[in-house]
């Protein structure tokens, strides 16, 4: 077995663990991230509509206070009041940070960061490169990382992180290319492996997102939170089918983008008056649903989404990906047609619970940040929001980890630990095979995900699923796949399916127990928003099965509260 002796393992390569690496780097740490993916092939991407920031650019009046208001009230108040404070007063500076490490924003006329429009924010906020701002974001890192001593493997899967008294001793990975395993001792652990998007059928995650680090920090005892929060985006592409789901920025109606239904109704003027096609993602993604489950949806089962008022030159400037996307695969001109959209599965705003200012967990050297670290948006994300967060909690992340890891000594895995999980790994091929298909199984956990635990909830469907999870979990014990360990993609998918379980059982679980509605969570038993469940979720591991708590949302000091001018749970 491979021996890899580092301060700072980051595992996941997306924009949280790029912006964590060159932190821990810059502060002296010898850093090594491990992806399960290609350099430069994240989620991140996927945030194609800008950075939230509140630089004032093209509205002077705004500023971070703003930005933290919107961040509480669009989050329904469950977010944590000090990660959406440092958020809101950091973003600005990240932003600045990216610009000088090369990325080139969109401008104003008189040069400077360009902000558009987006759900939920009361300024143009979101800095952004056309459509592709979260590729430009990682491309920028990308290349920031490659011109420091940081280690990169990619297409190493991480199986197993090792912990022995409430602290982290390392982990082990196995090298896609090579079937060889490494074992790695690391001072500090951080995880910021994303979301866990495609534990659904209809979502705009790539197959990266099976909530890695959800069943790594889990397993060790790490505590996770408000798990029930899954953001379904507004606009995925309904058809054609192997198109379904991807994203549809929701820059098109920042840009001033109309939905309308199959009767040509701009429906969002019922839903929310005001804002209309602005308003937060859970309010469109809802209204949106009703819509085509009233009747009024269009013949692939979505709604209109027109931007062509907009003219062609506007279009394919401000929007080429869109303009690409839909002539490539729906043979559609956004120019001169309406596009058919629906909501897709998009965020988790949930993941492992840190420490607002450090990203630390409960366990001692482990760390998260990004999409796999809860706590920030609460129950309903702002799009625009995840760019920033990367940035700000993974220099956070990395900054923290590397004073962990400089003032520890090197912890040791030991061989017999790492052995028995190369064998319990290996366990999983069989000459014969003759287990079930972990493919089948993932197909069957994603249906029931989506039946049972998607836009709209119920105590029957919530009940269903967690009934099919625990028949998937023990099914799942006897799975087997030929070949060998060498570029095995059935043998990935089996050792993902453990991690999207352990995701589906806390999504499910926390769904079930929230017996209210609110942000993301809406439950058609229980309609209402109530102060009983001003509460965060916390899941985590007891001694014989998954283990769920209620913890008060921590009270906002006074001189936070008086710039929240909404009604409030807290
Ligand atoms: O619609 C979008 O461009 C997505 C942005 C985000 O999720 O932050």
């Amino acid at each position: 077995m491979h021996r890899v002796e580092c301060d700072i393992l980051v595992i996941g390569a997306g924009g949280a663990g790029l912006r964590a690496a060159i932190a821990a780097c810059d502060a002296g740490a010898r850093v090594v991230v491990v992806s399960k993916s290609l350099l430069g092939k994240a989620h991140t991407v996927m945030a194609e509509g800008g950075i939230a920031a509140s630089l004032g650019n093209v509205d002077g009046k705004d500023d971070w206070q703003a930005h933290f208001a919107d961040t509480i009230i669009e989050g329904a108040y469950l977010s944590d009041w000090r990660m959406a404070e440092i958020l809101a007063k950091e973003a600005a500076e990240r932003v600045y940070e990216l610009e000088r490490y090369g990325a080139l924003f969109d401008r104003t006329q008189d040069g400077r960061i360009m902000q558009r429009a987006f759900g939920g924010h009361t300024y143009r906020r979101l800095c952004h490169v056309g459509d592709k701002t979260g590729l430009e974001l990682l491309r920028t890192l990308e290349d920031q990382v490659l011109h420091r001593d940081i280690e990169v493997m990619d297409e190493t899967y991480v199986t197993k992180i090792f912990a022995r008294n409430g602290r982290i001793q390392g982990a082990i990975g196995l090298q896609m290319k090579t079937g060889r395993f490494v074992a790695f001792e690391a001072k500090a652990i951080i995880i910021a492996t994303g979301g866990c998007g495609r534990v659904y059928k209809v979502t705009s995650n790539s197959w990266e997102s099976t909530a890695d680090g959800i069943g790594l920090a889990y397993n060790i005892g790490a505590e996770l939170m408000d798990m029930e929060m899954v953001q379904f985006h507004p606009t995925g592409m309904v058809y054609p089918p192997g198109a379904k789901g991807l994203l549809v920025t929701e820059g098109v109606r920042g840009e001033g983008g109309i939905l309308l239904n199959s009767k040509g109704e701009r429906f969002m003027e019922r839903y929310a008056p005001e804002r209309k096609e602005l308003a937060a993602r859970d309010i469109v993604a809802r209204a949106i649903y009703k819509e085509i489950e009233e009747g009024r949806g269009t013949a692939h089962g979505g709604v209109y989404l027109d931007i062509s008022h907009l003219g062609e030159a506007f279009i394919k400037h401000k929007l080429p990906s869109m303009y690409s996307q839909f002539r490539q695969f729906a043979d559609v001109d956004i120019t001169k047609e309406a596009m058919e959209v629906a909501p897709t599965v998009h965020y988790q705003m949930g993941g492992i619970r840190t420490d607002p200012e450090t990203a630390a967990t409960n366990i001692d050297g482990l760390f998260a940040a990004g999409e796999a670290a809860g706590g920030l948006h609460g129950g309903n994300r702002l799009g625009g929001n995840s760019l920033a967060d990367i940035l700000v909690f993974g220099k956070r992340a990395g900054e923290a980890a590397s004073k962990h890891a400089l003032a520890s000594k090197l912890p040791e895995v030991s061989e017999a630990e790492a052995l028995q999980e190369t064998r319990r790994v290996s366990s999983y091929l069989g000459k014969s095979a003759k287990g079930p298909n972990p493919n089948a199984l993932i197909e069957e956990l994603r249906e029931s995900m989506e039946n049972g635990v998607g836009i709209i909830r119920d105590r029957s469907g919530l009940s269903k699923t967690l009934k099919e999870i625990s028949e998937l979990k023990s099914r799942q014990a006897q799975v087997r796949v030929p070949g060998t360990l060498v570029f095995n993609h059935g043998l990935l998918s089996a050792l993902a399916l453990e991690n999207m379980l352990v995701a589906c059982e806390a999504i499910t679980r926390s769904a079930l127990e929230r017996r209210e509605s609110r942000g993301a969570h809406w439950r058609s038993d229980f309609p209402r928003k109530s102060r009983r469940w001003h509460v965060n979720m916390v899941c985590f591991k007891g001694a014989h099965s998954m283990k769920l708590r209620t913890v008060r949302v921590r009270p906002m000091p006074q001189r936070l509260k008086r710039l929240i001018k909404h009604e409030v749970y807290r």
